[in-house]
């Protein structure tokens, strides 16, 4: 194809994207996903989900939310606008864009598992046709799009970058923000090829405020990996810094408040009892994992995560001393974990440090029980398992825990009562502030 016939067939897409005619998938109606679907059709386009979850489907149909922070009424919206969900893949070829937003999390030895995007790529690609976008979301090493989309998508000879685009658009989505949304957080777009970024932002400019445009999806995925890595490195940071304060006899919170103060060059992170959800704890790994082919060692992030990894272990010392002062100790305690989501006001369970410390305290024997009121019942999950669902948090039954372990700090609780009435809080939380006989900090 010459490069005249290239432009012009690049005109007439991006053209699409203009004026809402084209048509948008998006598979994997997870976290980023949904949101993103609803964003499409709020501006006027139409749009079909993919997922394999035919439960998911099923509720989507029924106008029924499986994201807490996302209501039913916002489905039901969707449904209205000509939204259809669908686990067939035949389908594809009536969408011009396919939005991959799927997994990515790591196996067993801690390395990238790319399962979920390679097949679903491989069930994507028989389906596409000429004219189509591919764009990756799915947080992932630098070289995932050319070393892995690329091929796959060209093995049934359409040309990347000629007869369909292929770009990477990292996802930024924060679930549980207020101040930020979909459209207005910026979103970063790198294309194979120059024609390829021009579909891409042609994409997501009809949807999102600011699109940033990189030179490649190397750099795009790379943009990705380093904000989480700016996160996860220093939270680190923080942990440790805690943990100097809390032998000094130094309040943490009170001097990353005051540090905040300086109106330049300083970025307040705040300590905790460990770091959960599917980014933060994973996406670094992938990196480190793909150095490695270039003889680099990240020992930033290592660290980082050994860091992070220890404070569950942390705040399990600082139950057994609070406890210990007591004449008790962890084995026949009744320990009330306040907070079982990754973070506060969501129910994202996912690498939750709390589960991490309900299991330590319960292997050093204690009787475990949570209050959450994002998480009514402790869902299944692949590592662990608890048969509990969240106790309701009164004087009487706050009273009855020899210890509380604050590890999340909903805005739901009601700390003027639990502290009234606890015998013991261990404080991860830095929730308070003030000092108090039952109150110890971790
Ligand atoms: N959750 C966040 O806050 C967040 C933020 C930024 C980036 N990300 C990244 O976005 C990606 C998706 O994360 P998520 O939180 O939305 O995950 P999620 O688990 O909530 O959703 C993924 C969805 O993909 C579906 N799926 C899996 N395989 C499929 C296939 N072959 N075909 C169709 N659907 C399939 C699953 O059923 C699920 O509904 C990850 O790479 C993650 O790192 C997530």
């Amino acid at each position: 194809m010459s490069s005249q016939q290239t432009s012009q067939l690049v005109n007439e897409i991006v053209a699409k994207y203009k004026n809402k005619t084209a048509v948008i998938g998006i598979v994997g109606l997870g976290y980023v996903g949904l949101p993103l679907a609803i964003r499409y059709a709020e501006e006027g386009f139409k749009v079909t989900g993919f997922d394999i979850d035919a439960e998911k489907i099923a509720k989507l149909k029924d106008g029924v939310s499986y994201i807490e922070h996302i209501p039913s009424e916002k489905i039901k919206l969707l449904n209205s606008k000509g939204f259809t969900a669908t686990t067939d893949n035949s389908q594809i070829p009536t969408v011009d864009a396919i939005i991959l937003c799927v997994p990515t999390p790591l196996n067993k030895y801690r390395e990238p598992d790319l399962s979920y995007v390679l097949d679903t790529t491989d069930a994507i690609v028989p389906h596409m046709r000429k004219g189509q976008v591919l764009s990756l979301e799915s947080t992932t090493y630098p070289g995932t799009t050319d070393e892995e989309l690329k091929p796959r998508v060209e093995s049934r000879g359409l040309k990347v970058g000629e007869d369909v685009y292929l770009v990477f658009s990292p996802e930024r989505e924060d679930p549980g923000r207020k101040d930020f949304h979909t459209k207005t957080t910026p979103k970063v777009v790198g294309g194979h090829t120059p024609a390829c970024l021009a579909v891409g932002t042609a994409l997501y400019s009809g949807v999102i405020d600011r699109v940033v445009p990189v030179s490649s999806t190397k750099a795009a995925e790379m943009t990705k990996l380093l904000e989480n890595i700016h996160r996860a490195v220093n939270i680190g940071l923080v942990n440790e810094i805690k943990i100097v304060c809390d032998k000094m006899g130094i309040d943490v919170f009170e001097v990353i408040d005051a540090a905040a103060t300086k109106p330049f060059g300083f970025v307040p992170y705040y300590p905790g009892p460990g770091i959960g959800g599917h980014c933060i704890p994973i996406d670094p790994f992938y990196l480190t994992w793909k150095a490695r082919e270039y003889g680099v060692h990240t020992r930033f992030i290592e660290l980082a995560g050994e860091i992070n990894g220890n404070m569950p272990a942390y705040v399990v010392r600082k139950v057994a001393k609070a406890l210990n002062e007591k004449k008790k100790s962890i084995n026949g305690s009744k320990v009330l974990v306040l907070g079982i989501s990754y973070k506060k006001n969501i129910d994202d369970m996912r690498e939750s440090p709390s589960v991490f410390l309900m299991e330590r305290l319960r292997d050093e024997g204690a009787v475990i029980h949570y209050a959450d009121p994002h998480v009514p019942k402790f869902p299944k999950m692949r590592e662990h398992n608890f048969d509990l669902s969240s106790v309701e948090l009164t004087p009487q039954s706050v009273a009855a825990y020899d210890c509380i372990v604050l590890a999340t700090d909903h805005d739901k609780f009601d700390y003027e009562m639990i502290q009234k009435n606890a015998q013991l809080i261990i404080d991860t939380r830095g929730k308070y502030r003030k000092t108090y006989p039952n109150v110890a900090k971790a």
